[in-house]
């Protein structure tokens, strides 16, 4: 398990991600997916399981899912887990807003 640290304090990360604006973050060697609802952030592999279309072009809709710019799969923000289409779950990783910053553990193996 591998634990990184983004912004500083709470403000200045709600700062750092405009609500629904998907961003790329590298963490180590691994790329992944961020986005912010309101004061939850959610973390996500920046590749769709289907084919591998970049996430960071997918669009967010009204129920906290994301969906592929390629083919329009839904994906749980949350759990990953698909909501339309076929294939496998996203991977998406555990994060945790502090007055310290935001914490993102990514699973060991990544
Ligand atoms: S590549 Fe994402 S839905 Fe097909």
């Amino acid at each position: 398990m591998k634990k990184f640290q983004l912004g500083q304090s709470r403000e200045n990360v709600i700062n750092l991600f405009p609500e629904k604006a998907i961003r790329r973050v590298k963490l180590g060697e691994k790329e992944i997916g961020i986005v912010r609802i309101g004061e939850i952030f959610f973390a996500f592999d920046s590749l769709c399981p289907h084919r591998g279309a970049s996430l960071i072009q997918g669009s967010i809709n009204g129920y906290e899912e994301i969906i592929c710019p390629l083919h329009q799969y839904r994906f749980d923000l949350k759990t990953g887990a698909l909501h339309s289409g076929s294939c496998s779950d996203l991977e998406v990783y555990q994060t945790n807003l502090t007055d310290e910053g935001l914490i993102i553990q990514l699973n060991s193996g990544n």
